[in-house]
């Protein structure tokens, strides 16, 4: 496909004030840019829709806070169309952080050469940052044994239904937590969840049900009243894999006190640990692989959820953290080439 001479972009308009909305954001074009030195030109093929996204606009995080008129930030992979002075040809396939617009001058030393293995959806779902996350955040955070009870929140998404699959792999009896019942049917008749509960409902009292042994690993995606929910559920020696708090992204400040927690940490002999995957880089290829042979025999299914063309990503994102996706959300910006 022929490089365009118009790059069209998604900008950030301005910074929510609350929850967030489609018309935060607003289409653009600009002229498709140059490589400079170190850089290399890249389209977009696919693009990765993250409630970190949201938590990007409301502080510094890992990153700097996104400002208004920015390009929208986002993780991508994209085919090196201009290879400039840099090291990987036309056509390589790269990781990396072009943000919402069909082109990008990204410098080299960000991108990561992906070698692709099937449909390239899969290198931003299960063999993604995603499925990464679930990998190293259930099998060295929480480590589940055979005939433990593993519950994990926002089950149906992205990193979730991975978590849940490894831990059924694992000879764990998996408990999925969504915000659909139609979600969980998803996970008990596709991904052989064992239970599921809905979070809209009575929780606590959906637990007590799904979990009478207690559980054992619980794999926390969006902390705030689901955490509220699980913790007296827990058993003796419990592990709380804190992954992620995308109950938190919309609100506006972070909320006060652990009233309670500590004594039930100790009572139980809890162990609550936090994790970020990019601690884990130096395994990530062992790891991609191992999950590729998962996917390969069978034992583990891809779960994506891809809505076509940029113009979609502003009400995709809204709608993924309002609950909408089943499975990785992504936006398809080009084909897959050839
Ligand atoms: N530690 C790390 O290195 C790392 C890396 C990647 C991602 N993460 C974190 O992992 C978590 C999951 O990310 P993901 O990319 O896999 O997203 P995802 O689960 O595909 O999408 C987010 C889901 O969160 C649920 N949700 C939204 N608001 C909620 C609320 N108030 N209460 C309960 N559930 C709510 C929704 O599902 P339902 O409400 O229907 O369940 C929604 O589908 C996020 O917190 C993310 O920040 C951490």
């Amino acid at each position: 496909m022929a490089v365009t001479t118009t790059n069209r972009r998604v900008v950030l308009d301005r910074l929510p004030d609350g929850a967030l909305s489609a018309d935060c954001f607003r289409s653009d074009a600009a002229p498709t840019p140059e490589p400079g030195p170190g850089e290399a030109l890249c389209r977009t093929i696919l693009l990765s829709l993250d409630p970190a996204n949201r938590a990007w606009m409301r502080g510094r995080t890992y990153r700097d806070q996104l400002r208004a008129g920015d390009v929208m930030a986002g993780y991508t992979l994209s085919e090196v169309v201009d290879p400039g002075d840099g090291p990987y040809p036309a056509g390589t396939i790269v990781a990396g952080e072009a943000g919402w617009q069909e082109y990008a001058a990204l410098p080299v030393a960000g991108l990561q050469p992906v070698v692709p293995r099937g449909p390239l959806s899969h290198h931003m779902s299960v063999l993604g940052i995603t499925g990464l996350t679930a990998y190293f955040g259930l099998l060295d955070v929480g480590r589940p044994q055979a005939g433990d009870t593993v519950a994990v929140s926002a089950a149906a998404g992205a990193t979730g239904n991975v978590v849940g699959q490894l831990a059924k792999a694992a000879g764990a009896r998996v408990v999925g937590i969504s915000g659909a019942d139609a979600k969980n049917r998803v996970l008990e008749e596709q991904l052989g969840f064992d239970v599921t509960v809905n979070h809209r409902g009575n929780l606590r009292a959906a637990l007590k049900e799904a979990c009478p042994e207690g559980i054992d690993v619980y794999f926390d995606n969006v902390g705030g009243a689901v955490l509220d929910a699980v913790l007296p559920r827990m058993a003796e020696r419990g592990r709380i894999v804190c992954c992620g708090t995308v109950s938190q992204y919309e609100q506006p400040g972070m909320p006060a006190g652990a009233v309670g927690v500590p004594s039930l940490v100790i009572t139980r002999r809890l162990r609550m640990e936090g994790f970020i995957v990019l601690d884990y880089a130096d395994r990530f290829a062992a790891a991609e692989a191992d999950l590729a042979a998962r996917l390969a025999d069978g034992a583990l299914r891809a779960l994506e959820d891809v809505v076509d063309g940029l113009d979609a990503a502003p009400a995709a994102l809204v709608g993924m953290l309002a609950g909408e996706n089943v499975g990785k959300r992504l936006v398809r910006v080009a084909e897959d080439p050839a």
